[in-house]
């Protein structure tokens, strides 16, 4: 054999032996579970618990030895959080942390657009991998049941369809930057009160009709990579280590392969959090919020009472490796992905995108006398009324909060656009934002602030009011609940006083809730705006100059008053329990299902939304009248834009179950389409409606079922607004 052959072969062969001793697990190339078994085949037991709960605040442990790095976790749904401190609560006060503050997800929702959530998913991912945080804890898909609790901002309204048909997108385009979506609260975190410990009844129907499908969604079509658990108790066991929740349905049933990661401090048991599917348990030691102890990260329930339980036997080692391989597959998928996005934090692409997600969330709910879009000229003396025109709204909220670079106050857009002369009045004040308490204004200072606007707007022609709620406890934010469907700080009476000074006021009210509004009939227009984060002040004036025109929806009711809704009708036991024992009455009517079934009128109804312009819908037509198992039918029908201005409008598809053997709402969301339509443009709209849609779930067969008979198809611009309906068979 030539020599220079023999050499070649040599390296070959050695190379051959370094490939073969080369960990797969750092091979790239190789596929997922074959990493995953290589890194576990070569972990020690010790290494595998470690992997399995935090090793700092918003850490959990890689494998330094073997070179598999550590997951990064961070805040929130709407930015990156702010670093916090490795073993504290305390902020670390970096100074190369100021993000991009996106709009809240209550706003995603309102857009109605998946196109725009697949941009909402893309941006705030890019901020996440720029700022080296594998998992974002976030989106939050908790079902708004009723208006007073704290996190609705963070949810996406009353409604599961609409929830998770605007999840998957943001999910999907987060994970293409190698950044994992952490989906939650999973489950029923659908308030604050007592969150830690409330525990929760609810039938299975409205557990599998209204509370799990937008996770399963994000899990099945979404293809989440984590789920975070959330603190209350189902049936008497903990989310966090609740074997029917994460193991059965979670993991076997819906074939979840990420990890389950625990919300901070919700893991209480060792037995329970090891048996009943925890995969990295997170916050402990603490009370969930803010006290730290002595203990350390091992001593967490995850930790050497978890180690001593293997090495016992007492639970087998293949639970440990189940855990473990979950949590190596996140890491395999973000931290240790090549192909992971560098990303970039504020650049121009994201304050565009966080402007466009709030143009096309903003509602327009009232337009008396077409006074919007403000015809500039045609005011002399503008004035702002309003805390929440010069407040970064930004902070606050809890989790969610963020620490932004830009933060545009309505104040400077308004005053950029109509001009410095523009006067202010604060109107009322909501003193300190402080967490877990509430500061009071003096009732002599809340009358001051009003007299001193009331006397303002008297030399007024046009008032533009910015108000509504803020991330003050006991208003939009986490670890509270409001205590009352009103506004706050005498809004309602100021609101009514300014009315009745100046006959052109506009109400811009930003909120994550719903409220009461008295003063419906005194205001000229009601624009429903939400948290939109950093471009807050030029989102609005987008729509007030009319530069946009709005298209959003509501994606949840707005009463008349509180106990219209059923969660609260039904009684303490149904909110916010009693003695931390809670049923959920309505069982599958939430919303606009009870309100339908009870004929109860609301004040603006789900999916309400107004435009500059007016859409004038066709008559439905279906393919076909009657169809069967396993079948679809199409469902067109034509809409009109009649008006001057270009718009874009939300056709909504509804389908009621005419007959039934169980109670069916009369009607439920089943599809949506966002359509743009130029001035005298027609476009048709086409629905598929597939057997899927006419299901149930059937509480005798723990299964899905839809029972020959009657249904009904409505094309709606609101629940409340049916534009056309048309009847089917299912043989
Ligand atoms: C909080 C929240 C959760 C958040 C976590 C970390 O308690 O419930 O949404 O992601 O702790 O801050």
């Amino acid at each position: 054999m030539k020599k220079s052959a023999f050499i070649t072969s040599l390296l070959l062969l050695s190379t051959m032996y370094v490939c073969a001793q080369t960990p797969v697990y750092l091979d790239e190339k190789a596929p997922l579970e074959q990493r995953v078994q290589d890194a576990l085949s070569k972990m020690t037991t010790h290494e595998k618990i470690r992997m399995c709960h935090g090793q700092s605040k918003f850490t959990s442990a890689g494998v330094p030895r073997l070179g598999i790095p550590q997951l990064m976790m961070s805040d929130g749904p709407h930015g990156v959080r702010a670093e916090i401190s490795w073993n504290s609560w305390a902020y670390a006060d970096w100074t190369n942390d100021s993000i991009v503050a996106f709009p809240a997800l209550t706003c995603l929702a309102a857009t109605w657009n998946p196109q725009i959530s697949a941009i909402y998913g893309n941006a705030v991912s890019e901020e996440f991998a720029y700022r080296k945080k594998d998992v974002m804890l976030g989106p939050g898909l908790n079902i708004c049941r009723m208006p007073l609790n704290g996190r609705n901002f963070e949810y996406m309204g009353e409604d599961p369809y609409l929830t998770g048909e605007m999840a998957v997108p943001y999910i999907q385009s987060a994970q293409k930057n190698g950044v994992a979506c952490c989906v939650k609260h999973f489950a029923l975190n659908n308030q604050e009160v007592d969150r830690f410990a409330v525990n929760i009844k609810v039938d299975e129907r409205a557990l599998n009709e209204i509370y799990l499908p937008a996770f399963k969604k994000a899990v099945q079509k979404g293809g989440a990579w984590a789920i975070m658990g959330s603190y209350p108790l189902w049936n008497g066991v903990h989310c966090c280590q609740n074997d029917t929740l994460l193991n059965k349905i979670l993991k076997q049933q819906w074939g979840f392969d990420g990890a389950v990661i625990s919300d901070w401090g919700g893991v209480t048991d060792t037995w329970q959090a090891a048996t009943g599917g925890m995969d990295i348990e997170m916050g402990s030691y603490t009370n969930g919020m803010t006290k730290e102890s002595e203990f350390g990260y091992d001593d967490f329930y995850l930790g050497n009472n978890f180690e001593k339980l293997i090495n016992e036997g007492k639970i087998p080692m293949s639970v440990l490796n189940d855990k473990t391989a979950r949590a190596l597959r996140t890491i395999f998928r973000t931290a240790f992905n090549r192909n992971r996005a560098y990303g970039n934090i504020c650049s121009e692409a994201h304050y565009t995108a966080c402007r466009q997600i709030g143009d096309e969330g903003v509602i327009l709910l009232q337009n008396k006398k077409g006074i919007l879009p403000i015809e500039a000229k045609k005011y002399k003396n503008i004035l702002v009324v309003g805390e929440n025109a010069t407040r970064s709204l930004t902070k606050g909220g809890g989790s969610s909060e963020l620490k932004t670079k830009r933060d545009v106050t309505p104040l400077e857009a308004i005053r950029g656009m109509y001009g410095n002369d523009v006067d202010y009045a604060q109107g009322y004040s909501s003193g300190r934002v402080m967490y877990d308490h509430v500061d009071n204004v003096s009732a002599d200072e809340l009358a001051r602030l009003s007299s001193e606007a009331v006397e303002k707007a008297k030399k007024a022609d046009l008032i533009i009011y910015v108000g509504g709620m803020n991330k003050n406890t006991k208003q939009d934010c986490e670890n509270s609940d409001r205590d009352d469907y009103n506004l706050s700080y005498g809004q309602n009476e100021l609101i009514a006083r300014l009315a009745k000074t100046c006959p052109n006021i506009v109400a811009v009210m930003i909120s994550g809730n719903a409220y009461a509004m008295p003063w419906k009939n005194d205001v000229t227009a009601i624009v429903q705006a939400w948290y939109l984060g950093s471009e807050f002040g030029n989102t609005l004036c987008d729509i007030l100059s009319g530069e946009v025109n709005p298209s959003g929806k509501l994606p949840f009711s707005f009463v008349n008053k509180l106990n219209d809704c059923p969660a609260i009708a039904l009684g303490k036991e149904s909110y916010p329990g009693i003695n931390k024992q809670q049923t959920y009455k309505e069982g599958i009517l939430v919303g606009y299902r009870w309100y339908d079934m009870k004929k109860i009128k609301t004040l603006f109804p789900f999916g309400y939304g107004l435009s500059y312009t007016i859409f004038k819908y066709g008559k439905p037509k279906l393919s076909a009248s009657t169809m069967s198992e396993g079948d679809y039918i199409t469902l067109t029908t034509t809409v009109t834009n009649s008006g001057k201005r270009t718009g874009k409008e939300v056709v909504e598809l509804y389908i009621g179950d005419e007959k039934c053997s169980v109670l069916r709402p009369v009607k439920e969301l089943k599809g949506f389409k966002k359509i743009l339509l130029n001035p005298g443009e027609t476009k048709t709209v086409t629905f598929a409606i597939t057997y899927e849609d006419l299901k149930f779930w059937n509480d005798k067969s723990h299964s899905w079922t839809a029972e020959p008979g009657m249904f009904k198809a409505y094309l709606c611009s609101s629940a409340e607004d049916v534009k056309g309906e048309i009847e089917f068979e299912l043989k």
